[in-house]
């Protein structure tokens, strides 16, 4: 892979790359005695996000530092410490862009027009997922852009509707859950 290629990823889609490239050394190894070339590339690449999506945490860096949490009565904030209920799911619709889903509730994590983050299940609540210069990762609104997610210095949801992407509330990094 050329490295140009590489820069233009988010980081969603640079995760579930590399790991299906490692998945699918294991997995050919494994594999390819029973069916050899049959199995598409493809089907690496969906194994891969299968397990991708599993569970992964959001932590901002704000304060003494959140995981974001989806809570089963839609309540969204964050939790210093990670709990059942910030394993998430973020899965990429399209380059840049992604759903955001919380594994215990089953809820997608949404934004109202008042940018009041809450979680619903409604599947078309979308952001634009964007790797700022600092390596973090901000995510604002699709359907109502310059609305960012953000996390109060105490851990509660905040205003998306007054912050920007350069304030540490909305800067998110995708890590493994343990
Ligand atoms: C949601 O649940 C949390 C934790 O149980 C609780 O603190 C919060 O008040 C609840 N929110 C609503 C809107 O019911």
């Amino acid at each position: 892979m050329h490295v140009s290629t590489v820069l233009f990823l988010t980081p969603t889609l640079f995760l579930s790359l590399s790991l299906s490239l490692s998945l699918s050394l294991s997995l050919s190894l494994s594999l390819n005695s029973i069916q050899g070339p049959l199995l598409a590339w493809e089907t690496y690449v969906n194994i891969a996000k299968a397990r991708l999506v599993n569970q992964q945490l959001l932590y901002c860096r704000v304060g003494i530092g959140y995981h974001l949490q989806v809570l089963s009565n839609g309540t969204v904030g964050g939790v210093h410490e990670p709990t059942e209920h910030s394993l998430l799911m973020v899965f990429a619709m399209k380059r840049g862009v992604v759903g955001i889903r919380g594994i215990k509730s089953g809820m997608y994590l949404c934004m109202s027009q008042e940018g009041i983050a809450h979680g619903a299940f409604s599947s078309d609540c979308l952001f634009k997922e964007s790797l700022e210069e600092n390596h973090y990762t901000t995510f604002s609104s699709l359907s109502h852009p310059g609305i960012y997610l953000a996390l109060s210095h105490k851990g509660e949801a905040k205003r998306g509707t007054s912050v920007g992407r350069l304030q540490p509330c909305t800067h998110f990094l995708p890590r493994r859950a343990p």
